[in-house]
């Protein structure tokens, strides 16, 4: 089938490589413990912080704070839930035009703004409507991840 599978054993923390799936682009991060604490204080400003909304329905798996099966790995599609356009990793927290003073780090999207922690999660008040798509995957192993 269109399944992919990805060899993730030398993607260290704070890296992510990006992967094809289904003609679309599957983020895959190694997040640090400073971006998962990241996502406490993001908590309150997303939409749907537990993924409960259906847009693009998130896997049972990833129902949680960090929307992933390992709580460092994210796996997300990377294509803005609003009109569809590709999200830009803004990872590193400080000070940039358009994004909050507070900003933790995450993603932005070029066209219209919409802003996303480093879940995917939305925040609030943002055209998109919904938290990045996370696509079926598994484990086969430690460092082996199956896309669809
Ligand atoms: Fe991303 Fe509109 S397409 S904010």
């Amino acid at each position: 089938g269109a399944a992919v599978e990805v060899d993730i054993s030398t993607l260290q923390p704070g890296e992510m490589i990006t992967v094809e799936w289904r003609g679309k682009p599957v983020w895959i991060m190694r997040r640090t413990p400073e971006q998962l604490a990241s996502l406490d204080h993001t908590e309150s400003q997303v939409a749907d912080p537990q993924s409960l909304r259906t847009q693009y329905p998130t896997p049972e798996y990833a129902r949680n704070q960090h929307r992933s099966i390992k709580p460092e790995i994210f796996v997300g599609v990377g294509i803005c839930s609003h009109l569809g356009c590709s999200p830009i990793s803004k990872l590193t927290p400080g000070a940039q035009p358009s994004l909050p003073d507070d900003w933790q780090g995450g993603f932005l999207c070029p066209c219209h703004g919409s802003t996303f922690d480093v879940a995917g999660r939305v925040f609030k008040n943002k055209p998109a409507p919904d938290n990045l798509e996370v696509p079926p995957h598994m484990y086969l192993s430690d460092s082996k991840l199956l896309i669809g």
